[in-house]
């Protein structure tokens, strides 16, 4: 798929405030700093449509881009930022809680994983949660080009038995660099599908 528009559209803490022309959307979740901003830029090749910081917690509300005035891509605040001050987390809980099962026009939720890390028990718990509150979602590992191809294969392989030690069938799942441009056409030939699936 080709992405000849994409366009900040608004930002919200508050779900009855975002978008109403019930067009779909594909969301992005998972720990502070583990390159939800970065992937949506490297989708859209932009540099800066949603803003990155190297310093985690800096996503804090609900961003909404629109892509080929067609679709949206929403940009989340993480969750697990420890240094945010209870208050701050309580916040942050809510609006994300709040966008996933409320939110009508969610399509997909891609949640983002790190490959360099084994698997984290705050990732397999909240995915726990999507399955208990029936939230479709797919896998992204990111920043697989910090990774020799054994160690990445061990931590995604070792996340995906974790899985499936809860689920019969394993989720639709990716692997991405947002430095390297790794995945891109994968994760946006799936969102094509799913739009196309829709209008049929
Ligand atoms: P919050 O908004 O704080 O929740 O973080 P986020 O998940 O949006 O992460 P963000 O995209 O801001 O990226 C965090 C840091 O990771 C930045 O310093 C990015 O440059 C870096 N990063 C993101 N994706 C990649 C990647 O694919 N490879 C490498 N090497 N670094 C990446
Ligand atoms: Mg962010």
């Amino acid at each position: 798929m080709k992405i000849n528009k994409a366009q900040f559209l608004i930002s919200n803490t508050d779900i009855t405030k975002c978008p109403d022309d019930g067009k779909p959307e594909y969301a992005f979740i998972g720990r502070s700093n583990v390159g939800k901003s970065s992937l949506i830029n490297m989708l859209t090749n932009h540099k800066n449509l949603a803003m990155t910081s190297s310093k985690p917690g800096k996503t804090m509300l609900i961003n909404h881009f629109m892509i080929n005035d067609d679709w949206y891509l929403v940009d989340l605040p993480g969750y697990g930022f420890a240094k945010r001050s209870m208050k701050g987390r309580a916040e942050i809980t809510k609006i994300i809680e709040d966008y996933i099962l409320e939110r009508k026009a969610l399509t997909n939720l891609f949640v983002l994983i790190d490959s360099r890390v084994p698997p984290q028990l705050i990732d397999l718990e909240f995915i726990q949660w999507l399955g208990e509150s029936n939230i479709p979602f797919s896998i992204i590992f990111t920043k697989a080009d910090k990774m020799q191809r054994n160690k990445l294969d061990t931590n995604t392989n070792d996340f995906l038995e974790k899985l499936k030690e809860e689920w019969e069938e394993l989720p639709p799942y990716f692997i991405t660099s947002s430095e390297k441009k790794i995945g891109r056409d994968e994760v946006l030939n799936y969102i094509d599908e799913i739009n196309k699936s829709l209008t049929e």
